[in-house]
């Protein structure tokens, strides 16, 4: 069975040209958008706001809508994401520092006390090990296998062991939490991130194609059986 889900990541689309393409997404079968969030602080870039989740909601309530929150203190903005109408609220880990006391815990609590599903996100250097302990109270972990900020960079080679040994003590302690990956899926890449364990990928170069082949490349990964 093909229970995979894959997740655009809508920013890396020409702005003008977005609402045609997400046409063109959901009738290949596209069933959840990434909505990458940067505040030029946690990364060095902006990107995309509530505002934009919240013109997608209203016009297609039954597509799952993430925020990606690559921003310090991503938790004070926890109701104004929910208030937009996403269903799942990516947080990272790296963002808890010493500076900013909200434990993982609070964060969690507080992302499902506003009806949304929480995902911890990892940057490529951070260990699972951090995060372990919190998996059953979590949706998903999400993989970065790039550094976060710009989309169309390289995946970074030690993503499918990282992806492995989730995917082990998943399986080794009967876990039910969702393995999510972000960034790096190319033609090269994207089978073995698959095959490594991944439950949700996200895409953005990967589908950054010509019109005419847009369905056709969605529909290529959708429907790689592992
Ligand atoms: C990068 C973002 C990703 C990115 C996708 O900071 O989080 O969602 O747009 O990356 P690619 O283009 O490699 O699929
Ligand atoms: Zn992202």
């Amino acid at each position: 069975m093909n229970n995979k889900k894959v997740a655009v990541s809508i920013y890396v689309f020409n702005f003008l040209e977005i609402g045609k393409k997400i046409d063109e997404l959901i009738e290949a079968g596209m069933e959840w958008i990434h909505v990458d969030i940067m505040d030029g602080n946690f990364v060095n870039n902006y990107a995309l706001c509530q505002k934009f989740c919240k013109d997608i909601k209203d016009k297609y309530p039954k597509i799952k809508v993430d925020a990606h929150m690559m921003c310090s203190n991503s938790e004070k903005y926890i109701e104004s994401f929910a208030e937009a109408g996403c269903d799942y609220f990516i947080f990272h880990y790296e963002t808890l520092t010493d500076k900013n006391p909200i434990t993982v815990n609070n964060i969690i609590n507080k992302i499902k006390s506003y009806n949304m599903k929480p995902i911890i996100a990892l940057n490529p250097e951070t260990s699972f090990e951090h995060i372990k302990t919190y998996c059953d109270d979590l949706y998903a972990v999400m993989c970065m296998n790039i550094l976060p900020g710009f989309n169309g960079q390289k995946i970074i080679e030690s993503s499918y062991s990282k992806i492995n040994i989730i995917n082990k003590y998943r399986k080794e302690n009967n876990k039910v939490f969702k393995i999510m990956t972000d960034g790096g899926l190319r033609e090269d890449t994207y089978k073995e991130i698959l095959d490594a364990g991944a439950d949700i990928v996200v895409v953005g170069a990967f589908v950054n194609v010509e019109n005419n082949k847009l369905k056709g490349q969605f529909e290529k990964i959708k429907n790689y059986e592992i």
